[in-house]
């Protein structure tokens, strides 16, 4: 099979394209990534002059591009993770998530379109369902709430794809997954940033009262789970997947607090996130029953083994938190 990645060289994708190439022989992937902020081929080290591998530096909103790519080589399958990804971002400054997730997503689905694309997985999230009342759980028949512009974006573009569906009849299916944590992940969101703060003795900011709950899924059970959409799922459904691991945020950052030694102290509530949502919780029974996955990584673990990652690449982490993630550092947290 020839695989297009978009987003390769971002965290998820970065972790799937390893996945694949580490365990399904005779899969070929063609890695297009814009490389943005969150790009970082250091993530596909391991994979470097791999045989089956080929990066391709380019935007996915460049149509023409992806159209030829989808020629030329001969893919059979687009497994698209390109996102701008973190919510603060998109509250700081909302175009870009509608640049690239809306309107790079339909050039994708034009393309796979114009081409006859065989089959498409689009990537997607819980947090189109937005906030959720204790106790339920979203299905994926659940209405779609989006609270920030980075959500509202990730439901559009969930929307237009299933369109391409109904209309064209693309094969194509959603996945909408809980908060992923593991190695390589961008010190912006919650635990990279709360590692890297505690194993440098600086402040934790916590949003609030630090009460509002995700459920943590462990980066590879997510690659596993995309996996398993790409093979077996059907065209036009949406798979949500969880890592049946719902915790406030004050859990999470005492225990890595605990974990790597760092002092309580540095725990510092900062004003919350506008629009912040209280709960996401989702039920991933359908890929329990119909393609027979389920979350393997306890959090613990899980946890323990991404704190030992940033342990061992410091490097990789000051690497990343160069100028630019200086300004955004200042920018989101300079006056909160
Ligand atoms: P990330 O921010 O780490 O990586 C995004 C990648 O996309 C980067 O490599 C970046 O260079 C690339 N990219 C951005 N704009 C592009 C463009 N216009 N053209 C080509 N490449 C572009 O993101 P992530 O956390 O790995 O998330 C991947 C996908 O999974 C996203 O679609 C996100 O919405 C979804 N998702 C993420 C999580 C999570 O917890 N991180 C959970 C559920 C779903
Ligand atoms: O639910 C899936 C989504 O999870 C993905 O679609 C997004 O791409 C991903 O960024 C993530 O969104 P969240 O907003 O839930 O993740 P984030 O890591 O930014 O924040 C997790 C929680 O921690 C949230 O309640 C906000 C809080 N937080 C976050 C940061 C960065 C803090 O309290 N302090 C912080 O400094």
């Amino acid at each position: 099979m020839n695989l297009l990645v978009t987003g390769g060289a971002g965290f998820i994708g970065s972790a799937f394209i390893r996945y694949v190439l580490s365990t399904r022989a005779g899969t070929r992937v063609v890695n297009l990534d814009a490389l943005t902020y969150a790009g970082n081929l250091e993530n596909l080290a391991a994979i470097d002059g791999h045989k089956d591998y080929r990066f391709v530096r380019g935007e996915i909103t460049d149509q023409p591009l992806v159209e030829s790519l989808l020629a030329d080589e001969r893919i059979d399958a687009v497994v698209h993770f390109a996102a701008e990804s973190h919510v603060d971002r998109s509250i700081l400054s909302s175009k870009p998530f509608f640049d690239t997730n809306v309107l790079g997503t339909l050039a994708l689905l034009d393309a796979a379109r114009k081409t006859k694309l065989a089959r498409f997985v689009h990537v997607s999230t819980d947090e189109v369902y937005g906030d959720i009342d204790a106790p339920h759980e979203a299905d994926e028949g659940f209405p779609l709430r989006a609270s920030s512009p980075y959500s509202a974006s990730k439901a559009a573009s969930d929307l237009t794809a299933l369109s391409y569906v109904r209309t064209f009849g693309l094969n194509l299916s959603v996945t909408r997954a809980s908060n992923n944590y593991g190695p390589y992940q961008f010190p912006e969101k919650l635990i990279p940033l709360m590692i890297s703060n505690a194993l440098t003795g600086k402040p934790l900011p916590i949003y609030g009262d630090g009460q509002q709950i995700r459920d943590w899924l462990y980066v590879d059970d997510h690659c596993r789970g995309i996996w398993a959409v790409l093979e077996r799922g059907a065209a036009g459904e949406v798979y949500n997947i969880g890592g049946n691991c719902s915790l406030p945020n004050l859990d999470v950052v005492r225990r890595i607090l605990t974990f790597t030694g760092a002092s309580e102290s540095l725990l510092t509530p900062v004003a919350d996130r506008p629009g912040h949502d209280r709960r996401y919780a989702l039920t991933s029974g359908k890929m329990e029953r119909d393609l027979h996955w389920s979350p393997l990584m306890d959090f613990e673990t899980g946890l323990r083994l991404t704190i030992d990652w940033y342990r061992a690449n410091s490097e990789w982490t000051q690497r990343v938190q160069s100028g630019a993630y200086r300004d955004y550092y200042e920018q989101n947290y300079g006056s909160r």
